[in-house]
């Protein structure tokens, strides 16, 4: 396996593994390793069904069912297509985020693979969280060391969301779609690095414990917008076949809504994670 860095604190391309044929455990013991560093990892030329997708994702961990998307598009529950059809106005993830935070446990990482890619645009952003927590200052660190946030998904789904009338991928948002909201830290440790990074976003944090979002607002627009600094990011740009693997502790993504009429299909699975401590 060759390692080429992306860019400085964020992403990596590994070179000379078929995930399909050559998963050992050593291979996935490397990869935990450099995901671990760079906070993401892709592959190229990866070609493979839905089974087998799940079996790659199942060796880092068991897997995540969205309950967002349950029912909505995809007859298999642990698989989410993120389609974007020519005349979508809007796409899964367009604002800075990591997945799925409202839940008590969020998940720990996302493999996705990019079946459909369009010939330009559709690329996605990354920024990793533990570079931008180093960068505060101390005083800011200390300030933040005791707070909690609360994260919502009702900007993401649910009736009032009006996700569904712009995208092709749907969430669910009948009448039986209940809010899930959580209490997690504004700073979290990573369970395998130990090393200190900032936990909040902009489609699901939406104030501080015990203030109201008005009061919260002025500093978490600071920290959401320090949080994608360029010297954290990286860019992935897609090809057929390509997949990118996040730790979705470690750091935020975003898609790229810049493929004007192309059609973009990729095939999400995602592995189940900790309660953030
Ligand atoms: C996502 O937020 O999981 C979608 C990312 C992408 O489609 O590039």
């Amino acid at each position: 396996m060759h390692i080429i860095p992306l860019a400085g604190a964020c992403g990596a391309e590994l070179l000379g593994i078929n995930l399909a044929t050559n998963l050992t455990d050593a291979l996935v013991a490397e990869i935990r390793a450099a995901l671990n560093r760079h906070g993401v990892v892709f592959f190229r030329d990866q070609s493979f069904d839905d089974e087998t997708h799940k079996a790659i994702a199942r060796r880092f961990g068991p897997l995540f069912i969205h309950p967002n998307f349950r029912g909505t598009g995809s007859a298999d529950p642990e698989i989410v297509w993120v389609r974007r059809e020519p005349h979508d106005t809007s796409v899964v993830g367009e604002q800075w985020h990591a997945d799925t935070t409202m839940c008590a446990a969020p998940p720990m990482g996302a493999l996705l693979h990019g079946i459909d890619v369009p010939a330009t645009g559709g690329d996605t952003l990354f920024a990793h969280q533990a570079a931008a927590y180093d960068a505060l200052s101390p005083g800011m660190q200390r300030m933040l060391a005791n707070l909690r946030a609360w994260h919502t998904d009702r900007m993401v789904a649910g009736p009032q969301s009006g996700m569904n009338a712009k995208r092709s991928t749907k969430v669910r948002d009948g009448a039986d779609w209940v809010e899930t909201r959580s209490l997690h830290p504004v700073v979290r440790t990573h369970p395998e690095t130990g090393r200190k990074m900032l936990f909040v976003n902009a489609s699901y944090t939406v104030g501080f414990e015990d203030m109201t979002e008005a009061e919260s607002k002025p500093l978490l627009d600071f920290l959401m917008a320090h949080s994608y600094r360029p010297e954290f990011t990286c860019r992935f740009r897609w090809a057929p076949g390509s997949l990118a693997f996040w730790d979705n502790r470690a750091t935020l993504h975003l898609a790229v809504n810049d493929t004007g009429p192309q059609r973009r299909l990729m095939r999400r699975v995602q592995i189940s994670g900790d309660t953030p401590v």
